[in-house]
């Protein structure tokens, strides 16, 4: 068996750790995109635990059909029978079941013996099983199980009709080695081990959610419980698209296939992240915002030569675009020429010596340089000038059962312009209102509010992009009040519009 099984629970595991839960809408909107991504088993939820999941795993169950639906129940003849009810009208049913079976688990939370475990877990699986045709069952706490304790509930679940055994580290507490060395361990010494496949889903208190998995599999695991970035209680769950990646991009140690399609990783990742409210960190593997994007001189200049020198897997692969090479002041003199080659200028036709030297300039003092800094550069030279506005007014109503309306007045050099408008929002409202006084109008296609500093007085930080013409530029703003942080970026990015487009009135002028 070279399938790898994907069982995702960013719905169950995943939604369970977020400070609010999902709407069964959200919910049905995550488990189409898991769906498209062909995910082999999406846990929708845990049915007992409250109305909304109930109602969430039956609408997953009757709207999802390419894919197992599987719902939670703990060993517990009521948690089977309505988990049973919720995922009945699925084309394909699961019930998962578990008790855990580790000593603290055992004497501390359930206070039960081994045997009296055994029996419940025995029974569980059987109750579902009548319900059922599809059962799997965890040991929950497997990780820290005694490991005769953990072959003799396999066995004997096996044997009560579960097709599908899972053994969590529930806790992150394994390492490498030892997480693949139990898996092993099942394979070797339990009987009728063949007649079911072995699962694993890991945590990552420690950070080895996914290398555990990955362990696991290389020693016969066959299914693999994941979430999406990684989501899930506490330090989360092994990450899906860690995983994924991994078994595709070292398929010369694992040998095993999946059935995802990567490409669907960017898009699924981002949605999730967008509708749990749990944003990506930027260097997170696979799905981060520096993922593909490279930085360093040496690096950028390795990979205009041949990309395989800094990447081990096309961002194509995962649904990218491509990746980026940022300019900053580390950029070297390579990168600078290959991209003022796209856009047009051949190397003949400038100094590089003189433009890297207002490069470096203009990149200490700004951070990161974009298209349009570059253009800016070769066309008006080291002055280049991007505060033609500036605000200077702002005052912006709005509440609940108010129209949100904003008065700006903005200044270009001594001539003021004063506006105000409605809005859909504060900011959509200010927006408009300095569209209006400019005359400039902006598509803006994307926004980003973040706190830079901790605390109720924190300094916001607005990152957007704005479309103008076909052509994208980046705007910054930053201010203790979100609204005038927000004006600060719209207005950042109105002056690079208007540099712009005093950069294509040169570039025409010179070439009359
Ligand atoms: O972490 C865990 O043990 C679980 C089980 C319910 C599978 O989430
Ligand atoms: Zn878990």
């Amino acid at each position: 068996m070279n399938k790898v099984l994907i069982f995702d629970t960013t719905l169950r595991d995943g939604e369970q750790a977020l400070k609010s839960s999902l709407s069964v809408r959200e919910k049905l909107v995550i488990a189409r995109a898991l769906s498209k991504m062909k995910v082999d088993i999406i846990e929708a939820g845990f049915p007992v635990s409250s109305p909304g999941d109930f109602q969430s795993v039956s609408t997953i169950a009757e709207s999802i059909s390419d894919a197992t639906i599987c719902g939670l129940s703990r060993a517990v003849d009521k948690d089977i029978e309505v988990c049973a009810e919720a995922v009945n009208k699925a084309a394909r049913p699961r019930i998962h079941t578990f008790i855990a079976t580790s000593e603290i688990h055992a004497s501390s939370k359930l206070r039960k013996s081994n045997d009296e475990i055994l029996a419940m877990a025995i029974h569980a699986v059987k109750h579902a099983r009548n319900l059922c045709g599809d059962v799997e069952f965890s040991c929950e706490d497997a990780g820290r199980t005694d490991p005769d304790l953990l072959c003799r509930v396999v066995e004997e679940t096996i044997k009560a009709g579960a097709k599908t055994i899972n053994i969590p580290d529930t806790v992150g507490y394994t390492v490498g080695y030892q997480f693949g060395d139990i898996i092993k361990n099942i394979f070797e010494r339990v009987p009728n081990v063949d007649d079911a496949v072995i699962s694993v889903h890991c945590h990552n208190d420690l950070g080895l959610g996914t290398a555990n998995s990955v362990m696991a599999v290389l020693n016969g695991a066959r299914q693999v419980e994941c979430t999406v970035n990684g989501l899930g209680e506490r330090a989360g769950n092994a990450s899906l698209e860690e995983i994924v990646m991994i078994l595709r991009t070292r398929k010369d140690i694992f040998n095993v296939e999946t059935n995802i399609n990567t490409k669907e990783i960017s898009n699924t990742s981002r949605l999730v992240s967008h509708i749990c409210g749990v944003p990506i960190q930027p260097n997170k593997a696979i799905v981060g915002a520096n993922a593909f994007s490279h930085s360093s001189g040496i690096h950028q200049d390795g990979m205009l030569k041949n990309q395989s020198t800094y990447e081990i897997m096309t961002p194509e692969s995962v649904g990218l675009d491509k990746n980026t090479l940022n300019l900053t002041s580390r950029s070297g003199r390579a990168v600078i020429q290959h991209r003022l080659a796209n856009l047009g200028y051949e190397k003949d036709t400038y100094d590089m010596g003189k433009f890297y030297a207002n490069f470096l300039a203009l990149a200490d003092k700004k951070g990161s340089v974009y298209d349009d800094d570059l253009e800016a550069l070769m066309e008006i030279g080291s002055d280049v000038d991007e505060s033609k506005y500036s605000l200077e007014y702002l005052n912006v109503s709005s509440g609940r059962g108010i129209i949100a309306t904003s008065t700006v007045r903005v200044s270009d050099g001594d001539i003021i312009l004063q506006e105000a408008a409605t809005g859909d929002g504060p900011v959509d409202a200010t927006y408009e209102a300095i569209s209006r006084a400019t005359g400039m109008v902006l598509e803006v296609v994307d926004y980003s509010l973040s706190g830079v500093t901790g605390g109720r007085d924190a300094l916001g930080e607005v990152k957007l992009i704005v479309d103008y013409n076909g052509k994208r530029f980046h705007g910054h703003g930053s201010s203790t009040d979100i609204i005038e942080a927000s004006a600060q970026a719209y207005i950042n990015a109105t002056n690079k519009v208007e540099r712009n487009i005093k950069v294509e009135e040169v570039r025409k002028s010179k070439n009359k």
